[in-house]
């Protein structure tokens, strides 16, 4: 994955965030922009155009941004902040009516005027999914989806996930995206896939041969993926609440996370030959009837969730899933892939954990029902690394077996080399223009009818709702 561009080569860029008060904001969005500004990265002329329903001037707005930067950013020096402030303008509006859209097209032409260059324009919709429709009629109502130029000036969209709430709204949605907009121009985020540990995966399975031959139900007996967080849901209820945990990591991170380490080799990194391979592996995913869900699904809820702001006091909403999915292909047959979230969990752990069979024959001790198994456990946050467990004699006049460990951590290994926030990697290629890092319709549309079913079988109580 050769990067040929410099800021130097990228054109003067306009990014509008719709939702610029909002949380994604002042997580990840302008934490992510101050650090691809101080490494020098972004476009020479480029601009941030908030844009979201609180009364604000432009150097209220500034101020915010400072804050943001001050509090998430440490070591980032005044100067810096304020250099960094002066690319930021604010613009009121409310999503449903035409008069901020007209005012923010304004703003974008009188840029372009200021430039003397039809500049490129990133719509980011860093807002809850059901706005989404409203916006980009609104965008096309209000011409803002039209390029300037034939000859200059891209216009690419982004949508935060989670796409839709099932597979029909997703696709009702791809319809509404797809008349509006070219697939070059639309960028669909899954910011796992911008982990400097999930990039690897693609690297660690298919650049060391030793893998390949045993990665497959031959030698694989399960695979167990886990996305553990210690938080509950803080103060994104509204959000959270009728949602759940699987369409909130399941039906995205998690179902990403399994396509990389099960999809075939793609060849090239390019981004079509990568999505299409995903594509294929989320295809193959076995679709559950009444019976499956039954038997290979569980869901919780932490006993306080009910208490949490803004959440039903009566929710039925998952907090907690483990599915037991499997993939229809010739490699994976009979392999067991656990998918498993929670919040309120006792540990962040994000882990893919690779168990191997034993060896046949198998050098076990006479008479005891033991065996020697290898597990592969690919840290993908905290404490990133990958660790193989391997067995040993023992020195000794006996033959017995120990298990020790291959460790690899990232920390130690790349000391002094900060790993990179996902949001700013996957900004930085929707500005270059590399969607590899993004996932196209057709993944979106398999996790969803991977999803769908077990979600409608759960709303009719299949499987219990235990607290936890
Ligand atoms: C988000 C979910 O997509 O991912 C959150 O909406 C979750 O609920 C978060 O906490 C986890 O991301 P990360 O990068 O903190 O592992």
């Amino acid at each position: 994955m050769k990067n040929t561009h410099t800021a130097d080569n990228l054109l003067p860029t306009i990014f509008v965030i719709f939702g610029a008060t909002g949380d994604l904001t002042r997580q990840k969005l302008v934490p992510a922009l101050f650090h691809l500004y101080r490494e020098g990265s972004l476009p020479s002329l480029f601009q941030v155009i908030g844009f979201a329903f609180d009364d604000l001037s432009d150097e209220e707005f500034r101020e915010r941004v400072k804050e943001i930067v001050r509090k998430k950013v440490p070591g980032a020096t005044e100067k810096k902040i304020n250099e960094f402030c002066q690319y930021f303008l604010y613009r009121k509006g409310h999503f449903e009516s035409i008069d901020g859209y007209t005012e923010l097209a304004q703003a974008l032409g009188q840029k372009d005027g200021a430039w003397k260059v039809c500049s490129n324009k990133l719509f980011y919709l860093a807002i809850p999914p059901q706005y989404y429709k409203t916006i980009f009629h609104k965008l096309a109502e209000s011409k803002l989806t039209k390029p300037c130029s034939p000859e200059e000036g891209w216009t690419r969209v982004i949508v935060e996930k989670p796409f839709g709430k099932d597979l029909k709204t997703a696709q009702e949605l791809d319809k509404l995206l797809g008349s509006l907009f070219q697939e070059e121009q639309i960028y669909r985020i899954d910011h796992y896939l911008g982990k400097e540990t999930v990039q690897n995966i693609l690297a660690f399975r298919f650049s060391n041969s030793f893998l390949e031959p045993t990665w497959n139900s031959k030698y694989i007996e399960s695979i167990h993926i886990k996305l553990l967080e210690k938080d509950g849901i803080g103060s994104r209820g509204g959000f959270y609440d009728g949602l759940g945990a699987l369409r909130d990591v399941g039906q995205n991170h998690l179902l990403q996370l399994l396509a990389l380490f099960t999809m075939e080799n793609p060849k090239t990194f390019d981004a079509n030959s990568v999505r299409q391979k995903r594509t294929d592996v989320l295809r193959a995913l076995k679709i559950f009837n009444s019976k499956d869900i039954a038997e290979k699904t569980k869901r919780g809820q932490y006993t306080r969730y009910t208490k949490e702001k803004n959440v039903a006091t009566n929710s039925a909403t998952e907090t907690y899933f483990k599915i037991k999915a499997s993939l229809h292909t010739p490699r994976w047959k009979g392999v067991p892939i656990y998918m498993e979230s929670g919040k309120a969990m006792k540990e962040n752990k994000v882990e893919v954990i690779i168990m191997f069979k034993h060896p046949t024959p198998c050098l076990c001790p006479p008479g005891e029902n033991k065996h020697y198994k290898n597990i592969l456990y690919y840290r993908i946050q905290p404490q990133e690394g990958i660790h193989i467990t391997f067995w040993v004699k023992k020195p000794g006049p006996e033959m017995v077996l120990e298990e020790k460990d291959f460790s690899f951590d990232y920390q130690k290994a790349f000391e002094g080399q900060e790993i990179s926030d996902a949001y700013e990697r996957l900004l930085l290629n929707v500005i270059r223009g590399d969607q590899t890092l993004f996932v196209n319709t057709d993944e979106i549309m398999a996790e969803w009818k991977f999803v769908d079913p077990i979600i409608q079988g759960w709303q009719k109580n299949i499987v219990p709702l235990k607290k936890y």
